[in-house]
């Protein structure tokens, strides 16, 4: 889960990471009180979970309360790279001398974690790794022992800080890894770090992506989450501990096993081209124990999106046989009644699967054709929501 660079900074709040008073507000009348309230220079930021939001106009400095008002008015429902405005934060200007950057991430590929620095912060620092890998130091982190102070000053020295800064930027640095360990997040990033004019060093940005598996471990954490972006269906997919995606399509699929599930969105997606270009409309793997509870509640999903015009179940009988599934399919079709009124193409394969097909075919059920194959299933079902 990102976080909203609001959310970031009341984080390194906690941690005592250097932060400049930050106020969020969705209507300029609250921006001009939140500049009156922080007084001098405020700098009125998009608060959105996307990057580059200065270059798109979302982040204005303003020399007083009424100037942060119109600037409220400018940045409150702009399209940022497809993502609305509906939140500002209004944040004390800081004179900047030096804009740095820092970041502490979950780096998948090595298997541990990965820290980066550079003294040149503040523009695209995706630009910066390509053009200049050299200005951007990478230092392994060691997840046992993470970034201590000696850890820190290595990272600082790395990226060539000034000698006089090294102690003060490690500082930072440690606390800035506290956060990332201590709220189990997989990113941390600061840019830019700032460098102020009376030798301050204060996060004047933050980018936090949390783990959600790690959830269990910070019942806080759901106060971050913001249902109002997030996709309807997914929510309620979560409500059901699903594993759903949507998409942007017409045809809806069930499988169990996320590799099944993704090769199924492909060929769905190529049967698709046959038919004037149907799309799979979400992800969803419903995993080994496909129960008819499960079966119900992925359909029940699946239902309720009203771009699916068919439905293509795919699964593959392994520790839980494909008479099992047929069951649950049936079943589910019975706890939805009335609420099930779409297609739906059933290819089964594998562990009892004779016994699956012909419980489908026993129950004879008005919604349901049985593919042979993946292919022949996909082409059904693209066919069927072409119509
Ligand atoms: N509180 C502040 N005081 C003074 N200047 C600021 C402040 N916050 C941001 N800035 C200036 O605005 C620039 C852009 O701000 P910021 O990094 O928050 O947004 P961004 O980088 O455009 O957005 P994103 O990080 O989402 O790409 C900074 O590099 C800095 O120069
Ligand atoms: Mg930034």
């Amino acid at each position: 889960m990102d976080l909203y660079e609001y959310q970031a900074r009341d984080l390194f709040e906690k941690y005592e990471v250097p932060v400049l008073a930050g106020i969020v507000a969705d209507t300029p009348e609250d921006v001009r009180a939140a500049a009156e309230k922080i007084g001098g220079v405020v700098v009125v930021k998009a608060q959105v979970k996307v990057g580059g939001r200065g270059k798109a106009g979302g982040v204005k400095v303003a020399k007083n309360a009424d100037e942060a008002f119109e600037a409220a008015q400018a940045i409150l429902g702009l399209d940022i790279k497809g993502h609305e405005v509906k939140r500002v934060m209004v944040a004390q200007g800081a004179k900047i001398a030096r804009e740095f950057y820092f970041s502490v991430l979950l780096d998948r590929a090595n298997r541990s974690y990965l820290s980066l620095a550079s003294v040149e912060g503040g523009m695209e620092i995706e630009q910066l790794a390509v053009e200049k890998p050299e200005a951007l130091a990478r230092i392994e982190v060691n997840p046992r022992t993470g970034i201590d102070a000696a850890k820190a000053r290595e990272i600082a020295i790395a990226a060539n800080f000034p000698e006089d800064l090294v102690d003060k930027v490690a500082d930072v640095f440690v606390k800035l890894y506290n956060v990332y360990a201590g709220e189990d997040a997989t990113l941390v990033e600061v840019n830019p770090l700032v460098l102020t004019e009376d030798g301050d060093i204060v996060a004047l940005d933050g980018k936090v992506s949390i783990d959600e598996n790690a959830e269990f471990r910070h019942p806080e954490h759901a106060e971050l989450a913001d249902s109002a972006t997030t996709d309807p269906l997914e929510l309620k997919a979560k409500e059901s501990d699903l594993n759903y995606v949507k998409l942007d399509g017409e045809v809806g699929i069930i499988g169990n096993g996320a590799g099944l599930v993704m090769s199924t969105l492909d060929v769905v997606a190529y049967a698709g081209e046959n038919f004037g270009g149907v799309k799979p409309a979400n992800f969803l793997d419903i995993g080994g124990g496909a129960s008819a509870e499960v079966m119900a509640n992925g359909l029940d999903v699946i239902l309720g999106d009203s771009q699916v015009k068919s439905v293509f179940v795919n699964v593959f009988g392994g520790i839980t046989a494909c008479d099992a599934v047929a069951n649950g399919i049936v079943k589910a079709l019975e706890i939805l009644g009335d609420t099930a009124t779409k297609p739906l193409v059933v290819r089964l394969d594998g562990n009892k699967v004779d016994e699956g097909r012909a419980i489908l075919a026993a129950a004879n059920h008005p919604l349901i054709t049985i593919a042979g194959s993946m292919d022949e299933g996909a082409a059904k079902a693209a066919e069927l929501a072409s119509k």
